[in-house]
């Protein structure tokens, strides 16, 4: 498989933020303009001094100008407080018990409402030619954010390549069901498989991302190897991990959360600050790494006057 595994590099091998970030910083300033189209791999090769593994970096990463340009959160960060309830409920059980899951090979069945149904690898559905490095801003609905430096591809562009039919009006999600890997699966946190959905105007918009990867290089299993789904205007839960099914439907598909508690998690799940969740206030947020539910959450998690018109006339509050 092209897109190799990247579950078990240790943390301390990995760029700290703060050269990424200064970089960012120094490119903001326009200083190296001509580095538009930055190399996902160029920053890790410098600032790793010779201590790389070349097989992990994806090749060829375009800068996405869909970024944010606040600064990204870590990669310890991001690596070691996860939600994956496949690994446990614990915000560390994902990286602590993730390496289980075997991602390589991996298939995913492409069904439904959909002309080029099948059986695909994920260097089947993405080229790495097409691979874009996007800084999203991300909020749980637990009242965590980050900041991410994604790779991946718009998710618009695989849809359009398997061609949905024209009853095509949902797309729906699922994670691997393995419970001998995936020690969570044996439990009941949720009911197995993991599944969500988006509708096909949320599927196809340019911001919707098909991930393959962070900070350059390959997915970790904890943060859903070896592709998950991006939708950065709304909760975390949505952005499904480690998808093995993508079908095309008609009728709206059931969600996990959803069906785990279908007053606290509607199908739509928008980042809105002013629609609370039943137990906690969603107005403000505690950007990871910090101790403050300080920073106040914005419509559509920043994203409104890209998104917002999907939901003109909709009651936000009651499809919430
Ligand atoms: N996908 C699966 N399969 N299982 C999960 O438990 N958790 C969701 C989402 N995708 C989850 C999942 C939730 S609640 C969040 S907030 C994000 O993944 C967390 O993504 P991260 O760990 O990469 O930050």
């Amino acid at each position: 498989m092209l897109i190799k595994k990247a579950g078990d590099i240790p943390a301390s091998e990995i760029t700290p933020e703060s050269v990424y970030n200064n970089r960012r910083h120094f490119l903001r300033a326009g200083a190296v303009g001509a580095v538009g189209a930055l190399a996902g791999g160029l920053w890790a090769r410098e600032s790793l001094g010779g201590t790389v593994m070349p097989q992990d970096e994806l090749p060829g990463v375009v800068k996405s100008p869909l970024s944010t340009d606040e600064d990204t959160n870590s990669w310890e960060q991001l690596t070691g407080y996860n939600n994956f309830y496949e690994f446990g409920t614990g915000k560390d059980d994902p990286a602590r018990y993730a390496h289980e899951m075997n991602t390589d090979p991996w298939s995913i069945k492409v069904d439904g409402n959909v002309g080029k149904k099948g059986d695909y690898s994920v260097d089947d559905l993405i080229k790495p030619s097409q691979l874009e490095e996007r800084i999203y801003r991300f909020r749980c609905v637990e009242a965590w954010s980050a900041v991410i430096p994604w790779v991946g591809v718009p998710l618009k562009d695989v849809l359009a390549r398997l061609q949905p039919d024209s009853d095509a009006n949902y797309v729906a999600f699922e994670t691997l069901h393995r419970p001998d890997e995936m020690r969570g699966q044996r439990g009941r946190a949720l009911r197995w498989p993991y599944v969500e959905g988006l509708r096909m105007d949320e599927a196809m918009h340019p911001l919707t991302l098909l991930a393959v990867g962070l900070y350059g290089r390959a997915l970790p299993n904890q943060n859903g190897a070896p592709i998950r789904l991006v939708v950065p205007w709304k909760y975390g839960y949505k952005s499904i991990k480690s998808i093995v099914r993508i079908k095309l439907t008609k009728d709206e598909p059931p969600t996990s959360w959803n069906i785990a508690n279908a007053r606290e998690y509607g199908f739509y799940s928008n980042v809105n600050p002013e629609v609370s969740h039943p137990r906690w206030s969603q107005e403000y947020e505690r950007p990871l790494g910090g101790f403050l539910k300080n920073k106040k959450t914005l419509m559509f998690n920043g994203y409104a006057d890209q998104v917002a018109s999907m939901y003109a006339g909709m009651d936000l509050a009651r499809f919430h």
